[in-house]
């Protein structure tokens, strides 16, 4: 288990993609729907750095079973959107992977009245996509690793990390076995996301 994006470099993604998307909505109304549960920390962390009028909803995607980590049958929830007829609306997830749960919630979304649906992801895999969109606002590129933390989990846990650590195949197979990865301790601790330590 390794660090790929410390929580310095994650902050400066943050600052460059909400940049760009108060330039693009220029102070006009926007509704931000983040999609459960991965994206809470990027969301956090974007909507305190937008300015003008911004609302808040959640939708809830899932496509992983366990310990998987290649996506399997993709279950939406809805249910909790507020009403989206005539607005503005930012999609924002944690990864693009294959590109299947944007490319369904995209096509939900539209389908609600919305006057313009664009979406922002904290990372996109390079060389996975299976669909034809692509996201309007893109924080990193990454390799073709299962990632974890800022939000994003394995089976469940590392969601709470305040960087992004790669997942290697052994760490993998010891978590399947009920192992804790062989760095686990190091990667967890403040000290290796660039904080002094107390
Ligand atoms: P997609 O539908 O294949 O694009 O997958 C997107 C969803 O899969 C994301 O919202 C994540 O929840 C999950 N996912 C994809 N890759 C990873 C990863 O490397 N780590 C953790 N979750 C991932
Ligand atoms: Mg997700």
């Amino acid at each position: 288990m390794h660090v790929l994006l410390s929580a310095a470099d994650l902050a400066a993604g943050i600052d460059r993609l909400s940049a760009a998307v108060r330039e693009s909505v220029e102070g006009r109304p926007l509704t931000i729907v983040g999609v459960l549960t991965g994206s809470i920390v990027v969301v956090s962390d974007l909507i305190r750095r937008l300015e003008g009028p911004i609302r808040l909803g959640m939708v809830w995607a899932s496509s992983y079973r366990g310990t998987a980590t290649r996506p399997g049958r993709l279950e939406m929830r809805l249910d909790q959107l507020p009403d989206l007829s005539g607005q503005d609306v930012l999609v924002v997830d944690d990864i693009f992977d294959s590109g299947r749960t944007l490319e369904a919630l995209l096509a939900e979304l539209r389908g609600r009245g919305a006057a313009r649906v664009r979406s922002l992801v904290l990372l996109r895999k390079q060389g996975r996509s299976e669909v034809a969109i692509a996201p309007d606002f893109v924080g990193f590129e990454i390799p073709d690793l299962f990632v974890v933390g800022y939000g994003l989990d394995f089976d469940g846990g590392w969601r709470h990390l305040p960087h992004i650590a790669v997942l290697d195949p052994q760490d993998i197979a010891a978590i399947r076995a009920g192992r804790p990865p062989h760095d686990a301790a190091n990667v967890s601790t403040p000290g290796a996301s660039g904080l002094s330590r107390p």
